[in-house]
């Protein structure tokens, strides 16, 4: 299966780094056919970069998918503050991220939420990357299984199909922190995740499925050749073009 990397920005940047970044990382990429033929590449700016972001992509050809990093669960109207998934679709995007522990954690977003969103961006013919992961105390305490089954369960809509829908495990404890989930606790989590999604989805085993949290290139390599990873969900080291492109090179 053809791995996905993708870039999670977050909110960091202004127009002058969205577009410095996206140019040297146009530049560099076709040094990188190899890997290009094995993985496809994603950045996800903040909205207000995105088009910046997918200025620099079009006026190179560069083959590089654009996402955004949240969208609204309706489909439009008196809505203060929110960008629908038809909107990111319209604009150009590919993917949308859902669900990511950051909006779990400090906008309460529940997993019916996430669900609800993740159904807007397949209607708009979006491809949802659908986030879980656990707690470092919920780990320590061995409930890694129960919370991520629980999430699996619920946020994914029943429009989820392998061609719409990405899943990132992202252990919450190893997001940001330098701290990294080791590749035997990796396996075991991603091949837990492609059971469950053998009881949801037909097609179960062409779904993408992602690890996210402090990966760099020191340790992409081995990550992405662990069994049922599909790729990367990358945030500090997507800001910084020479990471993201060994990121890349490691695949
Ligand atoms: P990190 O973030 O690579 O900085 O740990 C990953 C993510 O939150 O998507």
């Amino acid at each position: 299966m053809k791995k996905l990397i993708a870039g999670n920005w977050k909110m960091n940047g202004d127009k002058d780094f969205a577009g410095n970044l996206t140019e040297t990382l146009v530049r560099f990429l076709p040094d990188y056919q190899e890997a290009l033929k094995k993985c496809d590449v994603l950045l996800c700016p903040p909205f207000l970069h995105l088009g910046i972001v997918q200025d620099v992509i079009h006026a190179q050809g560069a083959p590089v998918f654009l996402g955004a990093q949240n969208c609204c669960e309706r489909d439009n109207g008196a809505v203060t503050g929110e960008v629908s998934a038809q909107m990111l679709a319209d604009f150009g995007c590919s993917y949308v991220i859902l669900g990511h522990s950051e909006r779990r954690e400090y906008y309460g977003e529940s997993d019916d939420l996430v669900a609800a969103k993740a159904k807007k961006a397949h209607e708009a013919g979006l491809t949802a990357i659908i986030c879980v992961g656990e707690k470092e105390e919920e780990r320590m305490a061995g409930h890694q299984e129960k919370i991520v089954g629980r999430q699996l369960e619920k946020s994914l809509p029943d429009t989820a199909r392998a061609d719409n829908t990405v899943l990132a495990y992202e252990p919450v404890w190893a997001i940001g922190t330098g701290k990294t989930a080791t590749a035997a606790d990796v396996k075991t989590m991603h091949s837990f995740i492609r059971k469950k999604l053998q009881e949801r989805l037909e097609d179960s085993e062409l779904i993408r499925i992602l690890y996210g949290g402090s990966m760099k290139p020191e340790n992409a390599a081995e990550l992405l050749a662990t069994p049922n990873v599909d790729g990367g969900l990358i945030g500090g080291a997507s800001l910084k073009a020479e990471q993201f492109l060994g990121i890349v090179n490691a695949v």
